[in-house]
């Protein structure tokens, strides 16, 4: 079984998305899966011309040279790709939606109707399902609610079942070492890790899990004021 994170964050391996990433491919893993992190921050992508020529002149290929030459590959041949993002302007980062862009040639010009509504049609037998991971700097759970419908949309063009979605709140909390906040940071990922083990273990994950995942992980009036004396205090250091 082979995972692929596209991990959107232009921080990279030192963002907070990645800190979930992480502990959820240790679960995949302990399960018997091969994982790889790609971040597409460090790869050439250009951004999709609109020219249609991945339909026509050179179908299922761009005509643009680039990293996304051994990414489509990759994202093809992998059993699971995960989607990773922090939480940009409601919806994935510019670098990720970039990406989900050049998959244009992944499907055909040829428009049909499923369940309703009008579809591009397939150009490989098989796509791989996908993981949704993202966090946000708010601390509400009703924000990522544009990202739970885009997440509906892409699986629909991308010929896609979503095995699980991980959405954090309050993820800045995520990387610090504070005592008190510990505890409970450790609490979370051993969370994401028991259902990266669950998800390749039994093809699904324990809807106890997941409910846990929508509460903060401090109380909201606590994290606010905690996060305002810290912009402050940011903001006095360089003036
Ligand atoms: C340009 C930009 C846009 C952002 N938009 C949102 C947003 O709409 N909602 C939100 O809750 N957080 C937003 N954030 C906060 C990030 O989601 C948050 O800092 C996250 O932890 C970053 O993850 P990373 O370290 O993996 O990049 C934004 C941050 C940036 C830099």
């Amino acid at each position: 079984m082979k995972i692929t994170v596209f991990n959107g964050s232009p921080r990279k391996n030192t963002g907070n998305t990645h800190i979930i990433v992480k502990s959820f491919l240790k679960g995949c893993e302990k399960a018997g899966a091969e994982t790889e992190n790609v971040f597409l921050a460090s790869k050439k992508i250009n951004h999709c011309m609109g020219c249609f020529h991945c339909w026509t002149k050179t179908p299922g290929k761009c005509i643009q040279r680039d990293d996304m030459d051994e990414l489509i590959p990759k994202f093809l041949q992998s059993d699971i790709v995960v989607f990773a993002t922090p939480l940009y302007t409601d919806s994935v980062s510019s670098i990720l939606k970039k990406f989900f862009e050049r998959l244009l040639p992944t499907v055909q010009p040829y428009f049909e109707r499923v369940n309703g509504e009008t579809k591009h049609v397939r150009r490989y037998e098989k796509y791989p399902d996908f993981v949704f991971i993202s966090n946000c700097g708010y601390p509400e759970y009703s924000q990522f609610q544009v990202l739970e419908h885009f997440t509906k949309r892409l699986a629909r063009e991308l010929n896609a079942k979503i095995l699980l979605e991980i959405y954090r709140t309050q993820g800045e909390l995520l990387k610090l070492k504070h005592i008190l906040l510990k505890p409970i940071i450790g609490n979370f990922l051993k969370s994401v890790e028991k259902a990266g083990f669950q998800l390749i273990k039994k093809g699904k994950v324990d809807e106890s899990i997941k409910e846990k995942w929508k509460k903060p992980l401090i109380p909201i009036d606590m994290f606010l004021k905690k996060a305002n004396e810290h912009w402050d205090k940011e903001i006095k250091k360089i003036q």
